[in-house]
Formats: structure tokens, sequence, C-alpha cells
């Protein structure tokens, strides 16, 4: 049997974003509209996207009349946002290491991304950083223990990626001082399978 190439996030999405937007209803499945409402009122907010992909909840976000950064590390995946929209700011950049002064923002987002790093504190402590205070941090967290097959032009690959217990995303949060707002589960047969959180700062 042929072994599959497990590739980082930035090399395996920019080989992915061709096909990415034709998984949008399948991925808008895990959330079923719980998101946007869990924000509020977004007119004139800072909002900053991690892992914004295509722009999958970047649109919906700027929609709403937010003023929307897209941060992704893969600039395939990002040029898809800019092609369609130009009000969108968009910066290649790493969830690890966010390139804003502290303070910068009312809203952070991520959706589908945390299953992609291995340490959710780095991330967190940045987003954490570049909230403004009592801003709002919406994350979403995949049930995906292994990683999927994606078909490319350069054959079938995987992308790395980490499975998170709920419990254990909550604990690192609250190690980091966010206050634990909402926590909702998507399920499908009784079984989760995506976490969303909001946390405040
Ligand atoms: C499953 S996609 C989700 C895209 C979009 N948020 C959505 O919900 O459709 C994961 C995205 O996270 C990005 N990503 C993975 N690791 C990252 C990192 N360390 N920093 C920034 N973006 C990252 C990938 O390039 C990819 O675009």
């Amino acid at each position: 049997m042929k072994k599959i190439k497990v590739l980082s996030s930035s090399v395996g999405y920019d080989l992915a974003a061709k096909d990415y937007d034709k998984k949008e209803s399948y991925l808008n499945s895990f959330e079923t509209d719980k998101l946007l409402p869990l924000l509020g009122d977004l007119d004139g907010k800072k909002v900053l996207d991690v892992g914004a992909g295509t722009g999958r909840l970047t649109l919906k976000l700027a929609k709403a009349g937010a003023e929307v950064v897209a941060l992704d590390v893969s600039e395939e995946m990002l040029k898809r946002i800019m092609n369609y929209e130009s009000r969108i700011k968009v910066v290649i950049g790493d969830a690890e290491d966010l390139p804003f002064p502290n303070e910068s923002f009312d809203f952070v987002t991520a959706a589908f991304l945390v299953v992609h790093l291995k340490d959710l504190e780095r991330f967190f402590d940045e987003v954490y950083r570049v909230l403004k205070p009592n801003g709002k941090f919406l994350v979403t967290n995949i049930n995906q223990k292994e990683p999927p097959e994606v078909n490319t032009k350069e054959g079938i690959i995987k992308i790395e990626s980490y499975y998170h217990r709920p419990e254990k995303v909550v604990e690192e949060l609250e190690k980091l001082a966010f206050n634990i707002e909402k926590e909702e589960f998507v399920k499908e047969n009784e079984v989760w399978i995506n976490q969303i959180i909001l946390a405040s700062k």
C-alpha cells in the first residue's frame, strides 16, 4: 500500500485551495448557523479571522458590517478572498505569532483552525494579547481524530492535524484567564462533531 504524505498546513492548503470551496455546505453543517448570533452586533467592529482560508466565515462577518482582517498561513487559500472581496484586509501569517499590536480587535474568530495546531496555548495566548479588554474569542473545535485524505493535482495528501479533547480546550482557555461565556456542541447521532466556544478577555 502506498503511504500518503502528511503535509504542513501551508503546503497542504496551498494544494487543497482549488477545491476547498466545494466542501462549503458540508463545513456549514458542523455549525448550523450558530456562530454569528453568538457574536451579536458586528457593525463597525474590528474582527480578526484566524485561519480564514477562502473566507467561508470571513465573508459572513464582513456582510454583517464588521471590519475584517483575514489571516492564514496559506497564500493560495487567501487568494480566493482577495479575488472576490477587496474590503477585507488579507494577511499571510501564523496563528502562533500574530503580526498585530496588543489590544487591536473587538473579536477574534477561528473556525476549523485548532485541529491544525499542536500547541493551543501559544495560539490562545496570542489571541488574548491582540484582543481589546472585554474582547471576545469565538473558536470551534472539530471532532477529527484522523486527518481526511485530500485529492490534489499532486495526488492524495493529508494535512497535519491534532485531535483536541473539548475539556482540554476549555482548560487551556481558562489557564490564560479567558472567561468561558458559552459552550455549545453540534451533534450527529448523539455524538459531538463540533465544539463551539465563546470566551471573553
Ligand atoms: C479547515 S481550514 C478552515 C478555513 C476557514 N476558517 C473555514 O472555516 O472554512 C483551516 C485553515 O487554517 C489555516 N491554518 C492552519 N494552520 C495555521 C496557522 N498556524 N496559522 C494560520 N493559519 C493556519 C489553513 O491554511 C487553512 O486555511
